[in-house]
């Protein structure tokens, strides 16, 4: 593991602003570590103290924290409550009513608002509908949609009947969104006829057709289209029915359905260090609150605030903190639909200043790739826009190196608004380790210190904590409300991928490498201790890509491995073996390409790999496995300082060398 200063070039320190700390919702590094204090000294009693402040119980609960079936834990088990409920109609109740819950800039730049009055009544006239074609509790419901007000309709209808949603990001190819909709035995998709990004329409709903033909869907009865362009699809009259006709007479109020905590609200795949992506699966009561929690802790959100989260709902990220966490405590936010260079590289500045915001999170790719393209290009840079509205700008997904960190503090955050750079993952359902703005001396490229309440630490191979300026595996000593319960259909994945036997058992184990400063005991995280990629922010497993590539029918073996890029973050390089002979030249470069676009075809365009190298062999050990290490040496063009001395073909390292 590397130590701190090879990944720390930066080690200024940068207070919290006296703008950003007045009325903070945590004031302070002393008020801080009262709350961790206080979670220490009656870690239950502290949560349930916060989940009866934060969130409206129909039936109150009793049990905090059951550990009985451990690591299956429960959170608030028997008390009993209502996602959509907790986030619309207390807002409607609480005086929000008339205010604005969604503002949605469209790619072309329409805009449209939604009050909460109007939201609410959306979801219901929705919930009304799914009821009415007879989704019951419990039942799956996968939703592929574009970003729309429709998406998060969609999300809270689902809550507000107790169906279970699965999303699936609109960027998935149809065989992607098969093996969920089967592997999640969903009821019914919801998607839309087009989704619209960078002036370009992608075909959803003949995406959608696609899937459900590749078999192993017949638990699905309905197919709702949302219309969204006015484009093309293909229909089928059994199965299809338009969102807007579906809805037409619906009651515009809908009975909740009170559910247990524990009930599953959602369930999200991501990727794993097998091909088989994991059906992450989320509770009700103890993942809202925590959504409510970190929106209030990190965000610091009040009232007047205009929040935007760029992510999609697709992801954690678009579920934690814009379908849930800002409807649950009552923010005005803008959702966008397009891209951030479309129709210019200033697209996220300019809607900013248009839309007053005061609260930014998007991930460091976005900033990296908007660095480059505001120095190719002055008219785009941020000082060109009306930033003065941000008062805390936030990042997530991937690490923050520092320069990128230092040029998002100056010229987008103007050196007042604190950078909260936020560490958590699918599975932890909201923010684990990050600043809280009012409170937290900021360090470039650190996620400083884990939330109140959230037991981070470093261990060794052997389970042990290893001392601050060493590096180990990140984990999480204690269950918090918040996290994946299990992995969808596969309890047994659940406790050997997160409570693992080597480490006792007892531990979550996050994934990733990380080390704690030797002063201040910040957290940095240096990326994947397992085969997860992370291009971009999109987490992607190395063997995914394989199972994909092999799928091809010239392709014998295949070995993907991660390099870093300097504005993905990590690229994808993939060592293929094909089943004739190897190629070279202008053939070598167009069957790559052929490749490329099979895996867009397989996954979906963002795992395409950025590089393909042919070989006639991979470096394998005597047992047969291949010699990751070495393919991650050769991706990144340094020399090989591994032991080949077991290598049949010492000459494939030249060929699987070279880079084209
Ligand atoms: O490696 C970590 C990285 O993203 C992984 C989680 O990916 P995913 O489940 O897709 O969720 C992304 C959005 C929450 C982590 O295991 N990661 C996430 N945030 C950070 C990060 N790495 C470094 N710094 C972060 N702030």
């Amino acid at each position: 593991m590397p130590a701190i200063e090879s990944v720390l070039h930066e080690r200024r320190v940068f207070p919290p602003s006296a703008a950003a700390s007045a009325n903070a919702a945590i004031f302070g590094m002393d008020a801080y570590r009262a709350l961790v204090a206080e979670a220490e000294r009656d870690y239950e009693g502290f949560w349930a103290r916060l989940a009866r402040e934060t969130l409206e119980w129909r039936k109150p609960f009793s049990s905090v924290l059951d550990a009985s079936d451990a690591p299956f834990y429960k959170w608030f088990a028997d008390g009993e409550l209502n996602v959509s409920y907790n986030c619309l109609d207390r807002q409607v109740q609480n005086g929000n009513a008339e205010k604005t819950a969604i503002i949605f800039e469209a790619d072309d730049g329409a805009v449209t608002t939604v009050t909460y009055r109007e939201l609410l009544q959306r979801v219901c006239e929705f919930a009304n509908a799914l009821r009415s074609r007879g989704v019951k509790k419990g039942e799956r419901i996968v939703i592929y949609m574009p970003m729309s007000i429709e998406g998060i309709v969609a999300m809270q209808a689902c809550a507000r009947i107790g169906a279970t949603h699965s999303v699936v990001f609109g960027g998935f190819s149809a065989k992607s969104l098969n093996e969920r909709i089967a592997d999640a035995s969903a009821v019914a998709v919801i998607t839309a006829d087009e989704q619209m990004r960078g002036g370009r329409a992608i075909p959803l709903k003949n995406i959608a057709d696609e899937a459900l033909a590749m078999g192993g869907c017949d638990t699905v009865k309905d197919v709702i289209v949302y219309r969204r362009s006015g484009g093309k699809v293909a229909w089928n009259e059994a199965r299809d029915l338009w969102w807007h006709e579906l809805t037409e007479n619906q009651p515009g109020t809908c009975e909740p359905e009170w559910v247990g905590a524990e009930h599953p609200l959602y369930i999200l795949y991501t990727s794993g260090s097998t091909g088989k992506p994991k059906g992450v699966q989320h509770s009700s009561g103890g993942y809202l609150l925590w959504a409510a929690l970190t929106m209030k802790w990190v965000f610091d959100l009040k009232p007047k605030d205009v929040f935007w989260c760029t992510a999609d709902i697709g992801w954690v990220t678009g579920h934690t903190y814009i379908a849930y966490g800002p409807t649950a405590v009552g923010a005005t936010q803008i959702m966008f639909e397009g891209t951030p260079t479309y129709p210019h590289a200033g697209r996220f500045w300019e809607m900013i200043g248009r839309h007053g915001v005061t609260v930014f999170y998007t991930a460091p790719t976005a900033i990296r790739s908007l660095i480059k393209l505001s120095a190719a290009e002055p008219r785009v840079q941020p000082k060109r826009f009306d930033l003065s509205s941000l008062r805390i700008i936030g990042t997530v997904g991937e690490p923050i190196n520092p320069e990128a960190w230092i040029w998002y503090y100056e010229n987008v955050g103007g050196g007042r608004c604190p950078v909260v750079d936020t560490w958590w993952q699918t599975e932890t359902g909201g923010q684990m380790i990050s600043p809280l703005p009012g409170a937290t001396p900021l360090v470039p490229g650190s996620c400083t210190l884990p939330l109140p309440g959230i037991m981070a630490t470093v261990v060794d191979d052997a389970g042990a904590e290893v001392p601050p300026g060493e590096g180990g595996m990140l984990v999480v000593k204690k269950p918090w409300p918040a996290m994946l319960r299990t992995i969808w259909g596969d309890p047994e994945r659940f406790k050997r991928t997160y409570f693992p036997a080597e480490l006792g058992g007892q531990v979550y184990l996050a994934g990733d490498g990380a080390v704690r400063d030797k002063d201040t005991g910040y957290f940095t995280i240096v990326g994947r201790i397992d085969d997860v990629l992370n291009v971009s922010g999109h987490r992607l497993g190395t063997m995914e890509i394989e199972s994909a590539l092999v799928a091809n029918p010239d392709v014998a073996e295949a070995a993907a491995v991660g390099r870093p890029d300097e504005t993905t973050g990590e690229a994808v390089v993939a060592f293929v073996v094909l089943k004739r002979k190897r190629p070279e030249g202008d053939e070598a470069t167009q069957i790559a390409d052929e490749l490329r676009a099979w895996v867009a075809k397989e996954i979906g365009p963002f795992a395409k790999p950025k590089e393909i190298r042919f070989g006639e062999n991979l470096p394998k050990t005597r047992s047969g496995k291949i010699m990751r290490r070495l393919l991650r040496s050769l991706a990144k063009g340094e020399a090989i300082t591994q032991d080949v001395s077991t290598l049949e073909n010492a000459a494939i390292l030249d060929q699987l060398g070279e880079s084209r």
